[in-house]
């Protein structure tokens, strides 16, 4: 069994945009310049953030986090964007997810300009993701495909099942691993799935994007398979000073002696997700 190691390859590639981002500088006057905006105080947005905002200065980006409370309007906010969308010193920007319930997410997505949206949320570039056009791709999706590339898996003609059908993971990922480029034959289970043990049995690439830990049990898990953990359940514990541990979907004691790849939580996929953002925000130069 190989252990799929996100952080050592987030690393290398973010050395990569380190010297990129240094050129892009001298020849533009200005770094490249990723803004963020978080609304309220959720833990889980607030550190996600902050390493975004992290990793940014990492490998030499400007950052910017826009703030605002819970109870900010729905106006207001689009106002916020508005100006993001016309500064031309903002190469890219996010608005962190979840928001507030009074606040209509996908209005939210589509009211920012398709060429700063380094998320990859907005309809636009969805819709050339799906055709295969060059656009900003969702940065766990990407991150994922860069993961397995590095490590050389093979995915053409491979049976990949995907547990999770949401517009920022399961989805544009299942359009991903069928296309040329991954070429393998995809599956997306959901909750209307029925078999979906056997289903997840018969992948030779299984990826769990379920948010429920240890749902990945080892009958379920073919051997040899390579399984992609996207899960971080946010679980209480006393042993860490923030008082959680993330926690992926994969029962990783039982699964990890039958694969070929698997990824760790922490230490698989979040890193590259991260490393996706700063892949995304490098390619807004044209
Ligand atoms: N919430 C959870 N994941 C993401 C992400 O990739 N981008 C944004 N904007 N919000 C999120």
């Amino acid at each position: 069994m190989i252990l799929i190691d996100g952080n050592k390859v987030a690393k290398e590639i973010k050395e990569e945009i380190a010297v990129k981002a240094k050129k892009i500088k001298e020849e533009r006057g200005r770094a490249l310049h990723l803004a963020a905006i978080l609304v309220g105080h959720d833990g889980g947005s607030e550190s996600y953030v902050s390493f975004k905002m992290k990793d940014c200065q990492e490998v030499g980006f400007e950052s910017s986090l826009i703030r605002f409370e819970d109870d900010i309007s729905e106006k207001e906010l689009f106002k916020a964007i508005d100006k993001l969308n016309s500064n031309p010193l903002i190469d890219g920007f996010i608005v962190q997810l979840p928001l507030p319930k009074h606040i209509d997410e996908q209005q939210v997505i589509e009211r920012i300009n398709p060429d700063k949206d380094v998320d990859g949320f907005h309809p636009v570039n969805v819709g050339k993701m799906m055709i295969g056009l060059p656009s900003f791709v969702s940065a766990t999706p990407l991150g994922i495909t860069i993961l397995l590339k590095r490590y050389n898996i093979e995915t053409s003609g491979k049976n990949c099942v995907i547990i999770g059908r949401s517009n920022i993971v399961g989805r544009p990922l299942s359009v991903l691993m069928s296309q040329k480029e991954m070429n393998s034959t995809v599956t997306v289970l959901h909750s209307g799935s029925k078999d979906l043990k056997q289903i997840c049995a018969s992948a030779d690439i299984l990826i769990s994007a379920m948010g429920k830990p240890h749902f990945v049990t080892a009958d379920m898990v073919k051997d040899g398979a390579v399984v992609i953990d996207v899960g971080t359940t946010r679980m209480p514990s006393n042993q860490t000073k923030s008082g959680f541990k993330l926690t992926g979907d994969v029962d990783f004691e039982n699964v990890s002696p039958k694969c070929s790849y698997i990824t760790p939580v922490p230490g698989g996929v979040g890193p590259m997700t991260r490393l996706a953002l700063l892949l995304n925000t490098l390619a807004t130069v044209k």
